[in-house]
């Protein structure tokens, strides 16, 4: 069961957060988790990675190419459609081991008998072009059947149409619909091949559809396979019409079990590398590995021009923009299982710095300052005006374009979190050296020497709390410019001493500066909000205690308009301490080390009361350090929120006619790393794997897979032991240590058992 996805009947209020909850995809492309029978209108779509498109004066957006599984059945002259027929019984399920969809809906035949309809479908993990189904119809009573499949060239899109001089033909018994997207001309095309088990048929053809009609005989069993592929003109030499066609005539020849063992073998390895088991928990365990599910249908496997999308691969809300969330919410969980695709998720942005350069040029800033909103070119998608007032219509300024700075320095946490969690130093040669240069750059011309008080400050920004905009000192932004200098001068010794002939070529490209030394003032002249020495808070920007205190409900009670935006100039929250998400209480997660359990407590505490969270990426923070701070039970329930938010769909699907629905890989990756940072208790420097697991009072044991430089270990956290366990062909040892007790080298092949002296949530 823990497993299995599934809905058992059909509700028409389901179909777009179903779309969402039953999504398929490999990375390359997303599959929409709606049924076969439907188009534009349910949502239906095949969202291609880094393939953008601008229509117009419209927001650019990913493209979603034409629907190659689109399959719809006529009996005895009645279309059988869940949208136009009640259905006698549906079940709707999704395998997230082997990332399999299935459907099973049974339809009164109208004349009498049952129909029943089975579909199941695979985004191949194998062959990242390939789409497979296997479909079956059996009836209780002789009919007759017309099986109308194909490809649906109607996308559905939000700012479109991207597809023009759309062609559809047959060629070879396969199908072909092509088009070129309007603003770079890049030709999308898709082929289907349907492989019927049976005789008997009429065939009939409309434009990329096929009409397949049979007399059926009750009892018996009809099985047809498709096999459908989709290229761009982003993808090998080649017309992409040609490679399209062949994809699925090899598909064919394949055929459909073979291609689904050697999705299913993918599968298995990819949860080998991080399936992660609660013991005592049935309900923590399906949403947690529905969590990393979702992560792995949208990782970017094979391309290093991608990353991951704020709505992943699910349609095209937020621009299919990649957002912070990826470097602070999904990399952790790809550094702990998947090397590769943490190695292409940075190096998606070293292929962007451009568009950061030009970015902080156009702001009169020096060195990079990246895209709030990044697409294909790493140029900003985020509009000054992205909110839309609901009470007069009008674009309202917002300032997470221009002030949300802390961009630059999140890019730069991940790509120093890449090199220390592998130990690849070679991401610095490849760029990586040159992104985290020119943002310490960045903020060097973004910094302000207050000459009165002798320190910089980091002025004029948007810290996470996108409620309260333009504020000054947000403590979360001043942690991370620090973090982003040291980095810098950390980057510099590290290449000097091991790279110097790399170092002095790369050093030249800076003379002029600013560069090192600058660096260095700064880093010594920054100012850091730091805690009150008799509250223990800590500000979160300058002021912000002098706003209103009020609370959550009274706050909520002011509400107008249920979709009135609570930032902005006039925003609810502007005015209040309450915030948007956490922002002061991450900073304490980033920089764990940096304060006391106190601090923490005291903080947590503080904020959570005034967090709204409307923000997925809030929850998820605020269980970690509920387990951080040794009371995991609190977290307990933010966690389980994080966890489920696109199985129950409760989330926001529209703002006024706007849909903003999708999946929330963030929220996945934050379920992630509430669970196995949070109360398993991994915390990896680099040098040594501190365990401090701090567990929900139902959960007996944590046990997961984890690679860190290079070694393969598995680890099994108890209340009382934790047993870490290294792969024999690991090339090194690595240190181990639990709860204040020294480190321990655990060599490849070995084992070692860590005990915990206190129980396991009682300190920290
Ligand atoms: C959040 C941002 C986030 C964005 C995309 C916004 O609602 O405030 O922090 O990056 O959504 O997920």
């Amino acid at each position: 069961m823990s497993w299995t996805v599934r809905d058992s009947s059909f509700d028409k209020a389901r179909i777009i957060t179903n779309g969402n909850k039953y999504m398929t995809g490999n990375g390359y492309m997303g599959y929409r988790g709606t049924l076969e029978e439907f188009g534009r209108d349910q949502l239906a779509a095949v969202t291609l990675a880094g393939v953008y498109d601008q229509a117009g004066e419209r927001w650019r957006e990913p493209v979603n190419a034409p629907n190659g599984l689109y399959t719809a059945l006529v009996c005895n002259g009645q279309r059988l459609s869940v949208l136009e027929t009640e259905p006698l019984d549906h079940k709707q399920e999704l395998d997230i081991r082997s990332a399999v969809h299935r459907r099973e809906t049974v339809y009164r035949i109208p004349e009498g008998g049952e129909l029943i309809y089975t579909a199941e479908r695979f985004a191949s993990m194998a062959e990242l072009h390939v789409l497979a189904s296997r479909q079956t119809v059996k009836c209780t009573a002789d009919c007759r059947i017309t099986i109308e499949t194909g490809i649906d060239s109607e996308v559905w899109d939000i700012n479109g149409p991207h597809l023009q001089d759309k062609q559809e033909m047959f060629k070879n018994g396969v199908l072909l619909a092509s088009a070129v997207t309007g603003e770079l001309q890049l030709p999308v095309a898709v082929a289907e091949l349907s492989v019927f088990g049976f005789g008997g048929l009429k065939l009939s053809k409309a434009g990329a559809l096929r009409r397949v009609t049979f007399d059926a005989k009750a009892g018996e069993i009809y099985e047809w396979f498709k096999y459908a592929a989709v290229y761009t003109g982003l993808d090998m030499e080649g017309a992409p019409e040609e490679l399209a066609e062949q994809a699925v005539q090899a598909a064919a020849e394949k055929g459909y079990r073979e291609l689904l063992q050697a999705h299913r073998r993918v599968w298995e390895e990819r949860w080998s590398r991080c399936d992660c088991l609660i013991e005592g928990d049935a309900a923590a365990q399906l949403a947690l590995r529905y969590s990393m599910y979702q992560l792995m249908i949208i990782a970017p496997t094979a391309s290093e021009k991608v990353s991951i999308p704020a709505r992943g691969l699910s349609g095209q809300v937020y621009k299919g923009a990649v957002f912070w969330d990826t470097e602070m919410f999904m990399l952790p969980f790809f550094l702990h299982s998947d090397p590769g695709v943490a190695r292409n998720l940075m190096m998606y942005r070293i292929h962007t710095l451009d568009g950061a350069r030009r970015k902080a040029a156009e702001y009169g800033y020096l060195g990079a300052f990246y895209a709030w909103e990044s697409q294909d070119s790493g140029d900003d998608a985020c509009t000054l005006f992205n909110v839309n007032d609901v009470f007069t219509g009008r674009p309202m300024r917002t300032y997470f374009r221009d002030e949300q700075v802390h961009i630059s320095a999140d890019v730069v946490h991940g790509i120093w979190q890449y090199i220390q969690f592998t130990g690849d130093d070679s991401l610095l040669l490849d760029g990586g050296a040159g992104v985290i240069w020119e943002c310490a750059r960045f903020f060097y011309s973004y910094a302000y020497y207050n000459p009165v008080k002798e320190r910089y400050e980091i002025l004029d920004v948007t810290g996470p709390d996108e409620y309260h905009e333009r504020v000054n000192n947000n403590a979360f932004t001043n942690a991370l410019v620090k973090e982003t200098l040291e980095i810098a001068l950390s980057c510099a010794e590290l290449l000097e001493s091991r790279y110097p002939e790399s170092y002095r070529e790369l050093h030249r490209q800076f003379t002029g500066g600013p560069f090192l030394t600058e660096f260095r003032t700064l880093l010594e002249g920054l100012y850091l909000p730091r805690p009150d020495p008799d509250t223990l808070l800590i500000e979160q920007f300058d002021r912000y205690f002098q706003l209103e205190e009020v609370t959550l409900p009274e706050l909520r009670s002011r509400v107008i308009n249920k979709n009135e935006y609570w930032g902005g100039g006039n925003g609810l929250a502007t005015t209040t301490r309450i915030l948007k998400q956490a922002d002061v209480v991450l900073m304490l997660h980033l920089f764990k080390s940096a304060f006391t359990k106190e601090v923490k407590q005291a903080n947590w505490e503080f904020y959570e009361p005034r967090t709204e969270h409307g923000s997925s990426l809030s929850a998820c923070i605020y269980a970690l350090v509920a387990a951080e701070i040794g009371s995991p039970d609190w977290g307990y329930p933010y966690f389980m929120r994080t966890a489920t938010v696109d199985l129950t769909g409760e989330s926001k699907q529209y703002v006024g006619d706007l849909y903003i629905g999708g999946t929330h890989p963030a929220a996945n990756g934050g379920a992630w790393m509430a669970a196995v940072l949070g109360f398993a208790g991994v915390q990896f420097d680099g040098a040594t794997v501190c365990l401090k697991p701090a567990l929900p009072k139902h959960w007996q044991s944590v046990e997961l897979p984890v690679t860190l430089r290079g070694g393969q270990y598995s680890l099994r956290v108890t209340r009382d032991e934790i047993v870490i366990t290294a792969a024999a062909g690991n090339r090194e040892a690595l240190a181990f240590a639990g709860f204040g007790s020294p480190a321990e080298l655990c060599g490849p092949g070995a084992e070692l058992r860590l005990r915990l002296a206190e129980p396991a949530a009682a300190e920290n």
